[in-house]
């Protein structure tokens, strides 16, 4: 149990911490300042049906930001980072848009056990002021002893448009991806990526998305 003198000195470092950094206690990311407001527009706009099975803007937590990690850095697999920037119907870049991904694990396996059946590599993010959005995850795999592509799925939403998938992301050099898939456009912009090694060793891509 603390003592009485310890919870005054405690108070007094507090007090003396407050009158330094009188700002501090109030300074919030003005992009994170105004998340409340929006995410409360974006969740309204989510899918609720609890039978949708490829929709998730709903699950977004309070602390969404701009840049996503999905995968742990111990997760087995190639580790990418891809980035985008999402365009109005205005063609300016659209801030505070909700995007939702998950894909399977590098074995092309998606929720294991008690997981959630979009697997443990899923997240959120809200575009910033230049619309821009990134996140860091594993390379998927197709699913096992089969001819689909290994992908990345998408959905977003916005204060005005319900949530709605987007192609997904593909990968340039995969032998699965179809014809259907090469000519597809939802979503905007060419979802199958070509991916550089950085001089970290991680695979970076870029996919831009258009709202229609
Ligand atoms: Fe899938």
């Amino acid at each position: 149990m603390k003592s009485v003198d310890s919870d005054r000195r405690e108070f007094i470092r507090l007090a003396a911490a407050a009158a330094v950094f009188p700002l501090l206690a109030g300074c919030r990311d003005p992009a994170y300042a105004q998340s409340g407001d929006v995410l409360k527009s974006l969740r309204k706009n989510a899918i609720s049906d609890a039978g949708c099975e490829w929709c998730g803007g709903r699950d977004v937590p309070d602390s969404v930001g701009p840049r996503a990690v999905l995968a742990e850095k111990s997760a087995a697999g190639e580790r990418l980072l891809i980035s985008g920037t999402v365009f109005g119907k205005d063609g300016k870049p659209a801030p505070n848009t909700l995007i939702y991904l998950y894909h399977t694990d590098a074995n092309g396996l998606y929720g294991r056990g008690r997981e959630h059946k979009h697997g443990k590599h899923r997240g959120w993010m809200l575009t910033d002021a230049k619309g821009h959005y990134e996140f860091e995850t594993i390379r998927p795999a197709s699913y096992p002893s089969s001819t689909i592509a290994a992908h990345i799925h998408m959905t977003v939403t916005t204060a005005d448009q319900k949530e709605d998938w987007i192609d997904s992301i593909l990968f340039e050099g995969d032998r699965f991806i179809t014809k259907r898939e090469r000519e597809s456009r939802k979503g905007g912009f060419n979802p199958i990526l070509t991916l550089e090694r950085n001089a970290a060793g991680v695979y970076t891509g870029t996919r831009d998305i258009q709202l229609v």
